[in-house]
């Protein structure tokens, strides 16, 4: 049977066989390139337990990736695209199409952002429709949570890098980006319903999910690749 690559970029603490799991934090580095030294850190309570094995590949995905063209068949992105600027983003995707043969996926997992908008109006438009006496600030935790929380760099230097979000997509600005990118057929995708197989050992959380292909020419399929038939329209 023909080998399948599937590579999970900023795989965190997923990392299961099957899957080329790869991430750039220094802890994965460590971990990955000097595994006795990890260990001994941890036994001297230096560093908390790592999930990183020796077999995660350490890569930052802001440098070109370290995989041929068309080399391989999958990508799974969970968590992670948010944690770069556009033109960031723009570059981790368009690394994906060249490395990706033609055919080959790439499965994204993004914080829905319009949804993250709407549960603030939602209580916002709530709380106003109550007299003035029974007001809180209770909807305000939406807007404490992004701009205390996403948003806040809080550098942890032996674990995760760059653990704030720099960007966050809808699926409307997720389909473009997947179009400007190269992609073909861009659809959102229910949680673990997929075309790449054994998808649930890598897809953790449910949220905003995309899937789109990379065309048999290597091209869009029409120039305006937005214009393919939408698969039914999930939900959020
Ligand atoms: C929120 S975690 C996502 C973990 C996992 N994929 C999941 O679905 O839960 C984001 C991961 O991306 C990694 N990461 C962030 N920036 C990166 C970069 N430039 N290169 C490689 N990995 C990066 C972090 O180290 C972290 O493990």
């Amino acid at each position: 049977m023909r080998p399948v690559t599937k590579i999970n970029l900023g795989c965190g603490d997923i990392h299961p066989p099957g899957w080329v799991n790869v991430d750039g934090s220094n802890r994965a580095w460590i971990a990955s390139r000097l595994p006795w030294l990890d260990r001994f850190l941890v036994r001297t309570r230096v560093f908390p337990p790592t999930q990183f094995s020796a077999q995660v590949v350490y890569a930052n995905l802001l440098q070109r990736f370290p995989w041929p063209d068309a080399s391989a068949d999958a990508f799974y992105l969970g968590e992670i695209l948010e944690h770069f600027t556009r033109e960031q983003g723009a570059f981790v995707l368009g690394e994906c199409r060249r490395v990706l043969k033609a055919g080959g996926r790439i499965r994204i997992r993004v914080p829905d952002h319009a949804n993250f908008w709407h549960q603030y109006i939602e209580q916002y438009q709530a709380i106003r429709a109550k007299p003035k006496t029974d007001w809180s600030l209770e909807h305000t935790k939406w807007t404490a949570m992004y701009f205390e929380t996403i948003c806040i760099n809080r550098p942890k230097p032996w674990q995760s890098m760059g653990h704030f979000h720099k960007w966050m997509y809808d699926e409307v600005s997720l389909t473009l980006t997947l179009d400007q990118a190269g992609f073909a057929d861009p659809q959102r995708r229910r949680f673990h319903d997929s075309d790449i197989p054994g998808i649930a050992d890598v897809e953790a959380r449910d949220d905003l999910i995309m899937e789109a292909v990379v065309s048999e020419h290597g091209h869009p399929v029409d120039g305006n690749p937005s214009a393919t038939a939408r698969r039914d329209t999930v939900a959020p």
